[in-house]
């Protein structure tokens, strides 16, 4: 008897925490993704799976069931400098320069000893979760450990991307990532749009992605074909939620996870408590997120924050990440940050931001509303949405004035329609079946489960981009109504021309 409980409770136990050997790839050294990956790294190995976790921040002490592979190295890959400049940049030169960086960060990661080595050992995983954007020269880890490939990303899936992953291309109601549209666009927008869409697309398939293949050439051992290995992801895991970014069709096997990089919020570090305690006028605060540094703001914009705050009644609490003097009294900076927290602080009322995604759900869960000064990549698409949406007020940086920011604080501050408004996405950004991060785990156990998920593959991915976009139907259509009409016009005309001769003669 004794012996027959100790199976069941090995049985029950064995079939209740499954564990799993997972690789995670994470090769972007800006907060923001890194952020993502290492949350979604440690809530897989809260359930017991065992990660090995490729990354640019190898930490002193990783998380309980976290093998880590730190490639510091990918963190010089990233330009320096001020970010500013690339405000107002051409939309096509600042996607090249997103794949030249894209397609550095893939060769630096193959190339690499340790990956190198990794590959030589005879580990094995049950899934790959590889953060992809413009990197396909990475999907090869996967079929080297011949692992079901999880792709996962900190934005939500853009038509160029649908395009390139063999999903139904959406450019006629997604807006490109270069644009400052909404999902809402009149012809000419869809235009520009569907222009953008599929100039990026086509340049990453026709130049980029040959030099991912060479790479996959050169470093994976057997030289396997990238090209075989495309389309073939059995999960997508999209930071998008209907709360923050619009709702839009998407294939099965993609799935939302937007907002589960949020925690329940944590105690505050005692000195920041009780300035905001004492903040009894209120609070704003104020971040450029990590990769848009504060400190890079020219002087004549400094000039207009500093004498906007300084009018101010209420507190503002800046993340400014070097030394400043001369603040007035209302103005405090901190190199430091932690927004979440101090966001859920009852005395914050208002969340200047430069729009980022990750910054503007954090605003939204705790509904706080905002003031955007959008400077590149999806900042400005999120404003222009959050604007459309009335929970935030916009301020272009080359606009960016005394005038201007004391108008839109005001606005944010005092037109209660923002708060109501953001209170009302905040709602829904909580009211979900599961909380994301669980679903994602979901998901990703599912996949392993299933060894893949082939069964939840659309049968579109198996057609050509013109089959998926009806155009060889349009065409044939064209063709068959057009050709009697022209044939008609044809036999119309000789007969004219007949009759004409008759006459003459
Ligand atoms: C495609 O995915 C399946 C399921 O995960 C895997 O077995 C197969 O090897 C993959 N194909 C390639 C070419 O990597
Ligand atoms: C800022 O001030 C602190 C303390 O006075 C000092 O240790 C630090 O080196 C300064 N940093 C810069 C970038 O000037």
């Amino acid at each position: 008897m004794l012996w027959f409980n100790v199976l069941l409770f090995l049985g029950i136990g064995i079939s209740v925490c499954a564990s799993y050997k997972i690789l995670s790839i994470s090769h972007i050294s800006t907060k923001s993704h890194y952020i993502l990956s290492s949350r979604l790294v440690e809530e897989i190995a809260k359930k017991g799976h065992e990660v090995t976790f490729i990354t640019p921040y190898p930490k002193k002490t990783p998380f309980k069931n976290v093998k880590e592979i730190g490639l510091e190295g990918l963190q010089d890959l990233f330009p320096e400098g001020s970010m500013f400049a690339h405000e107002g940049a051409n939309p096509l030169q600042k996607s090249f320069f997103v794949n030249q960086m894209q397609y550095r960060f893939s060769e630096y990661l193959l190339s690499h000893e340790k990956i190198q080595n990794l590959m030589k050992s005879q580990e094995r995983f049950d899934a790959v979760i590889l953060y992809y954007y413009l990197n396909d020269a990475m999907l090869a880890l996967a079929h080297h450990f011949k692992a079901p490939v999880i792709l996962f990303g900190s934005m939500p899936l853009y038509a160029s991307e649908n395009f390139l992953l063999s999903f139904p291309t959406q450019s006629a109601y997604v807006p490109n990532i270069v644009t400052e549209h909404t999902g809402h666009m009149d012809f000419w927008q869809r235009l520009k749009n569907t222009f953008y869409d599929h100039a990026m697309a086509l340049y990453y398939q026709h130049f980029m992605l040959p030099k991912h293949a060479k790479l996959v050439d050169t470093y994976i051992p057997g030289k396997p074909d990238l090209y075989k290995m495309l389309n073939n992801e059995s999960l997508a895991l999209i930071n998008s939620h209907v709360s923050t970014t619009e709702p839009i069709p998407h294939v099965p096997n993609a799935i939302e996870i937007g907002g589960f990089h949020i925690d329940e919020p944590k105690p505050l570090p005692k000195e920041l408590k009780q300035y905001l305690d004492d903040s009894v006028n209120g609070v704003i605060l104020f971040s450029m997120g990590s990769i848009v540094r504060s400190a890079h703001f020219p002087e004549e914009k400094r000039k207009a924050l500093l004498g906007t705050f300084s009018k101010l009644k209420l507190n503002v609490l800046w993340k400014f990440e070097e030394n400043l003097t001369g603040l007035p009294p209302n103005v405090k900076i901190m190199k430091w940050i932690p927004v979440s927290d101090v966001l859920a602080h009852s005395n914050v009322k208002v969340f200047i931001t430069h729009g980022g995604l990750l910054s503007t759900m954090e605003g939204v869960y705790h509904a706080v509303p905002l003031v955007g000064i959008p400077v590149f990549g999806d900042q400005k698409m999120n404003m222009a949405l959050a604007r459309s949406y009335e929970y935030a007020v916009e301020v272009r940086y080359t606009d960016l004035t005394e005038e201007t920011l004391s108008r839109a604080i005001d606005q944010a501050l005092n037109n209660p329609k923002y708060k109501r408004n953001i209170e009302k996405r905040s709602k829904i950004m909580r009211d979900r079946t599961l909380k994301p991060a669980d679903n994602a785990l979901y998901w990703i156990e599912y996949v392993i489960r299933h060894q893949g998920a082939p069964h939840l593959r659309y049968p579109g991915a198996d057609l050509n981009w013109f089959q998926r976009n009806l155009l060889d139907v349009v065409g044939f259509v064209l063709v068959v109504t057009l050709l009697p009409l022209v044939a008609a016009t044809l036999v119309i005309k000789r007969m004219v021309k007949k009759k004409n001769k008759s006459k003459t003669e």
